[in-house]
């Protein structure tokens, strides 16, 4: 079942970005409310987030609902001109569920339950649960209809977080049950995941489990696995998303996604046409030098899931979050250049977890926007400062991302295929050689669309296929064609190896992708990280390499020394339509990439977005009138960006040049 719904007709939460964060008063005295009042409308909060945990305020006892502290806080919100994007509280066990119903608890691969306690205590499959969950959903969004507060819904919370997978009896039910709406007969299981392989052969469905304990499983039924788990999860926002429709037709529903580099624990980008607005959850890693291009993939992820349309940012961190080994706040003028990164990639919001810092609980050390320090401190008055910069971008709501030249192919299933079973290198990594090709494209001011693998590519002239371990015939067609039709195709190493089923292509290397690229690949030889490899156009390959012949390709760059010596490393394929293929069967170094990079961008007849300075981000938001182009500059010293027009943070006009202090963020009304 999926809605039929047409995103760009769906009303956006608020009249300007919306601003704001997750609300949570039930941790606080009334005193404190009515100051986090007064401290919104300071800040310019125009929508909160509410009841995420609060299943036990709403139904204090099995059966007994009261909705008087809702009612309060909604009227109270409402009064001081605050929008609701009101949650079901369903990732919040109260801890008489728990008590009654023990076996809602998810189980892992071995057979443990989860304890009581924390938050998504239960099983995607428990009915049990279902029927309590959708009870609280039914009676909340009955009793709160109609309320003018409410501007958007939020089904539980970023569904997965660690109920994802689960091994309990009622799970290996629904996983068999699955099975077979999938295959049908149990001759159609075997042939798919290939189990005479060890002699696994199954003869009926009954002997089916779901891949747990210690045992090395079939690579096939770890896939099917990861695709129930997910399917399990969506039956769960479905079930409650049907029940809010019922209700309250015309309020948007939505859930917070964890979209980072991937693979996630549900598949997002076949979960976001069940969405109204497609949501996302995004913490930077504080140790990672290059957090801002890694905020910029997830947000490029984000726009290919919302068909380039405008996305939300649900949450993100004003300063350290709590869960890693040394949790750093952001340094001075991070949290504007953050926020601004995302609505550059097309978010219309701006949103933080949480409004004010907890004193107790698990996340009681977690950065918000008030904090413990309270409205004097360096973080309330950096929050005050965006809510008002924020207001100067209203123009910028209707404008979607432009000038985008280049599809980076995307497919949760090919990362999951990647960790399901033994490989040449056991050190899944999905999304790595995705993220260097985008941060050489970032570097270059080169704006990419991430987009699952299906999306037509027409309109592109560039499209790299990093790492798609998983390709189906339709996608090696897709791909296929748009290269004959004259595009550029890049397929990086280990991409197109498997089938959905996650069986080997025979035939040579990569089989999806094979024929386009005019090569076949014989043996891998993976490096180890001390071992490189060096080609004799002077790049140089480390981690990967293989054994390769070209059918009708050129041979680019071929290994200088070693085992493989005259073998072709990089190839390129002349299409029909004028078009080209190429293959980089080794991973190159990051100057060697640098290098690659600026030769396709050039061949590819690709424009950057703007010329700027080492160190400046550059998007264009644009629609049929306007065009904004978003200047971020992340470096510690003065930059700049050519371009001309007006600055709307400054009022500013720039003509031909913008000058950028070290860590300032512009957004040009351009000319
Ligand atoms: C997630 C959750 C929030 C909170 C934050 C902390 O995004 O949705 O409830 O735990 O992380 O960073």
């Amino acid at each position: 079942m999926s809605l039929p719904h047409d995103r760009a007709r769906t009303a956006w939460p608020t009249e300007g970005l919306s601003f704001g964060g997750d609300y949570n008063p039930e941790q606080w005295s009334r005193e404190v409310v009515l100051e986090d009042l007064a401290l919104m409308r300071e800040a310019g909060v125009n929508l909160v987030t509410l009841g995420v945990f609060s299943w036990v305020v709403h139904e204090p006892r099995d059966g007994e609902f009261d909705f008087s502290w809702i009612d309060g806080m909604l009227d109270l919100l409402h009064e001081n001109g605050i929008r609701v994007d009101l949650a079901t509280p369903t990732a919040a066990v109260p801890m008489w569920l728990h008590l009654a119903h023990p076996e809602i608890l998810p189980q892992d691969a071995f057979g443990h339950p989860l304890a009581p306690g924390g938050r998504l205590g239960w099983c995607p499959s428990s009915p049990v649960f279902r029927g309590y969950a959708l009870r609280v959903v039914e009676a909340l969004a009955e009793h709160v209809a109609g309320h003018p507060a409410i501007a958007l819904w939020h089904v539980g919370n970023e569904f997965g977080g660690g109920n994802a997978r689960c091994h309990c009896p009622v799970s290996n039910d629904h996983f068999r049950a699955w099975l077979r709406d999938r295959y049908t007969s149990i001759d159609a299981v075997n042939s798919a995941w290939g189990m005479a392989f060890w002699g696994n052969t199954y003869s009926s469905f009954d002997e089916i489990t779901t891949p747990s304990g210690a045992t090395a499983h079939n690579p096939g039924q770890l896939l099917d696995y990861e695709r129930f788990s997910s399917d399990a999860l969506l039956e769960q926002y479905r079930a409650e998303r049907e029940i809010l429709k019922r209700w309250t037709p015309d309020v948007p529903v939505t859930t917070n996604f964890m979209v980072g580099l991937g693979p996630d624990v549900v598949d997002y980008a076949r979960w976001a046409p069940e969405m109204d607005i497609v949501a996302n959850d995004h913490y930077t890693y504080g140790p990672d030098p290059l957090r801002r291009q890694e905020l910029a993939f997830s947000g490029d992820r984000m726009r290919g899931m919302s068909d380039g349309g405008p996305w939300m940012l649900m949450e993100h961190a004003a300063g350290a979050a709590s869960w890693h080994p040394i949790n750093q706040p952001k340094g001075p003028g991070e949290l504007a250049r953050h926020a601004f990164a995302h609505v550059a990639r097309g978010s219309n919001s701006v949103m933080f977890f949480q409004w004010r810092a907890s004193r107790s609980g698990t996340e009681q050390f977690h950065s918000a926007m008030v904090p413990h320090a309270g409205r004097d401190s360096r973080m309330f008055e950096d929050i005050v400062r965006l809510g008002a910069d924020l207001t100067h971008l209203d123009e910028v709501m209707d404008t979607v991302v432009a000038d985008v030249q280049v599809a980076f192919l995307h497919d949760n299933e090919a990362g999951w295929a990647l960790k399901s079973g033994l490989k040449p290198t056991n050190q899944p990594s999905y999304a790595d050689t995705a993220r260097a090709f985008h941060n050489a494209f970032f570097d270059r001011a080169v704006t990419v669309d991430v987009v699952p693998a299906w999306v037509p590519l027409d309109g592109y002239k560039l499209v790299v296929v990093p790492g798609l371990f998983l390709a189906s015939e339709e996608t090696a067609r897709h791909v296929a064609a748009f290269a004959e039709a004259g595009g550029t195709v890049v397929v990086t190493w280990f991409s197109g190896i498997v089938d959905e089923h996650n069986t080997v292509i025979t035939g040579g290397y990569p089989g999806a992708f094979r024929e386009l690229l005019g090569v076949r690949g014989e043996e891998f030889s993976p490096l180890t990280p001390e071992q490189s490899v060096d080609l004799d156009n002077g790049w140089r390959g480390v981690r990967w390499t293989e054994l390769l012949r070209s059918v009708d390709a050129d041979v680019v760059a071929a290994h200088s020394g070693g085992a493989l010596a005259g073998r072709p490393a990089v190839t390129r394929r002349a299409t029909t339509g004028g078009g080209a293929a190429w293959y980089l069967s080794v991973d190159l170094d990051r100057p060697s990439l640098d290098d690659f990079a600026a030769r396709i961008i050039a061949q590819a007849g690709i424009v950057p977005v703007a010329t700027v300075s080492p160190g400046v981000e550059a998007v264009r938001r644009a629609s049929a009138e306007s065009s904004y182009l978003f200047l971020i500059n992340h470096a510690d010293t003065e930059g700049w960006a050519d371009a001309s027009g007006t600055d709307l943070l400054t009022g500013a006009a720039h003509e031909g040049r913008v000058a950028l202090r070290a860590g300032a963020v512009a957004v040009i009304r351009e000319r």
